[in-house]
This record gives structure tokens, C-alpha cells and sequence, in this order.
């Protein structure tokens, strides 16, 4: 299997590519870090461990950055709820977190196995920028970075940005130009899958604690987006970076040049994709560009469907 760490802030689509990752024998989720961005650390630590728990799954988790390492802090309960996974009522956790900050948990996976690890961010990039800065060795010892954030159009939470390149822009830069080869999920293909009511539906009709708990989750994260975009539900952005390494064959992406708005001003965390190759700068991000959301939905469904 694949070995893997997912780092994210669940997080309504951020718990569901946990489950994701954690239901498939193809990947070794060696552990998860967890990130300030959709609500507080305390808040997306907490969902994390629930979400483990619902699994029964021992994979450590642990907690990282508090904030972002420049800009001021953002957040969005207004998608995910007071709580950053408002909806379905869980048991408080039995396990806590371990100790250990999440960027040091990267550094010395990264160093035990090699050019092995797969890195899949889903939040703010805040805690892989630490762990290059504070061990730069570590760089070309990353196998690859699958992140979910960005855009090639139009942001979600200015008109330029993502939140996800928004929460922590100065983080993004450093993995960006870090020369870790890095796929980016932007906006651009996540909102190509909508959890309409039929789609979330084939979750529930799985009549089991799982399948409920998607399903409610997915109720939940579907109001914002019915408020702001006028669409029958959510857009399932975390998920696709687990799904991407299951299922290549659902994604079409392309090779171009990346880089992020560093300047105040309204442009300010957008990821600037030279999608026609105008600048002749480097490629270095693969910019995933189409889903076959039939495909991911049911590749979801089939695996949400191993839980009891
Ligand atoms: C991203 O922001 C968060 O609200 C979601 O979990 C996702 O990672 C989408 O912009
Ligand atoms: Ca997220």
C-alpha cells in the first residue's frame, strides 16, 4: 500500500476523505495532522478524533498550527458550522491526540521511509511549510503532495482566492516553490461534484452508522451552498485527494506554472495558474482540470460501504 498522512481541518469534506483514506487497503495512512482553518485547532482536532473513532481506526493523530505564519487569521464557520462539523451528533472522543506537533510528525516520517510518502493537505498549508522550513532535508525526500485548495478561476472566499491558499497564503508559496512535486485540487474540478440529494441518498440507503453520518454531513454542507451558489449541494472538494490516488482514471490534469499572490490588495492568496504556458516559467504544479463525478461518488459510496 501507499503510504500516506493526511493533514487537514475537518472539516465536513475534510472527515470524509479521512474515512476515505482510512476504508481503502491501498493506501497506509501512517497518521493525520490537523491544521487551523475551517474553525480553531482545538475544533478541527476534536472532529478528527471523532471521525477516528466512527472508523475504530488507531491511526495517531496529531495536532499542528494555531495560525496561520503571516496573515490574520481566517475562518469559516458559515460553511461548516460553530463546531467545524455541525450536523451529525457524536460522543465526545475516548482517545486524545498524541503528543507531538504535526510538522514534526511529517519531518520524521518523511525521514524514516524516503522518497515513499505522500502527503494529502486538505486545509491550510501551514503545518508542511513548517516542517520544510524547520527541516529543509526533507524537501526531495517527499514523494509527492496532493493538496486540495486553490484555483485556476475564481475563488470562494474573495473573488481571486480559495480559502484553503487564503488561510494561510505565505505556507502555500513555501510548498509551492519547494520543488515537492505537488498536484493542486483547486476549485476548478472540485465544484464538478456536486453531493446533490440523490447522490447523498446512495449514502443513507447504505443503512449504516457511516453511511448516516455522510449523509448528514452532507445535508449539512449543502445549505452554504444553496445560500451562496444557488446549487443542490455541496461541492465535495477533500475527498477527490484520496480519490486521486485510488482511482487516477476519474481526474484529467495538466502540467503548468503556479504561483501564489503574495500582495495585499484583492488579489491577494490567489493561485495564479499559467494555464497557457504565457510565462515559460517551470512547471511545477500538476493542475488537476476534469472529474467523473459518477465515478467518484460511486468509488465513495463503495468504500464509505466497508464501515459498519
Ligand atoms: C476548502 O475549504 C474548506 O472549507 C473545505 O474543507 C475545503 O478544504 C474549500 O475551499
Ligand atoms: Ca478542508
Amino acid at each position: 500500500p501507499t503510504p500516506v498522512i493526511l493533514d487537514g481541518d475537518p472539516g465536513h469534506d475534510d472527515a470524509i476523505n479521512i474515512l476515505l483514506a482510512l476504508a481503502s487497503p491501498e493506501l497506509d495512512v501512517l497518521g493525520i495532522g490537523t491544521v487551523f482553518g475551517n474553525v480553531g485547532l482545538e475544533h478541527t482536532t476534536r472532529n478528527a478524533l471523532v471521525t477516528r473513532e466512527l472508523t475504530r481506526h488507531s491511526v495517531p493523530i496529531y495536532a499542528g498550527a494555531d495560525r496561520p505564519l503571516v496573515a490574520p487569521r481566517i475562518s469559516a464557520e458559515a460553511v461548516h458550522g460553530h463546531s467545524g462539523l455541525d450536523g451529525p451528533h457524536l460522543p465526545p472522543p475516548q482517545r486524545g491526540a498524541e503528543a507531538g506537533h504535526a510538522a514534526r510528525f511529517i519531518i520524521e516520517a518523511v525521514r524514516a521511509r524516503p522518497g515513499e510518502i505522500t502527503l494529502l493537505p486538505t486545509g491550510p498549508l501551514t503545518n508542511l511549510a513548517l516542517a520544510l522550513r524547520l527541516a529543509p532535508d526533507i524537501a526531495p525526500l517527499i514523494r509527492q503532495v496532493v493538496w486540495m485548495g486553490g484555483s485556476t478561476d475564481t475563488g470562494n472566499w474573495t473573488p481571486a482566492a480559495e480559502f484553503n491558499a487564503l488561510a494561510d497564503p505565505h505556507a502555500a508559496h513555501i510548498v509551492f516553490s519547494s520543488g515537492v512535486p505537488l498536484t493542486m485540487f483547486g476549485l476548478n474540478v472540485t465544484h464538478q461534484a456536486i453531493a446533490h440529494p440523490a447522490r447523498v441518498q446512495a449514502f443513507r440507503n447504505l443503512g449504516t452508522r457511516a453511511g448516516e453520518f455522510v449523509a448528514v454531513l452532507l445535508e449539512f454542507f449543502a445549505e452554504h451552498h444553496r445560500e451562496r451558489y444557488g446549487w443542490d449541494g455541496g461541492a465535495l472538494h477533500d475527498p477527490m485527494t484520496a480519490a486521486w490516488l485510488l482511482r487516477p482514471d476519474l481526474f484529467v490534469s495538466r502540467s503548468m506554472y503556479v504561483e501564489i499572490d503574495l500582495t495585499d490588495g484583492p488579489s491577494a492568496g490567489r493561485t495564479v495558474a499559467d494555464v497557457w504556458h504565457v510565462t515559460g516559467r517551470p512547471q511545477n504544479v500538476q493542475v488537476v482540470t476534469q472529474v467523473d463525478a459518477d465515478g467518484f461518488f460511486a468509488l465513495l459510496v463503495e468504500r464509505i460501504k466497508r464501515y459498519p
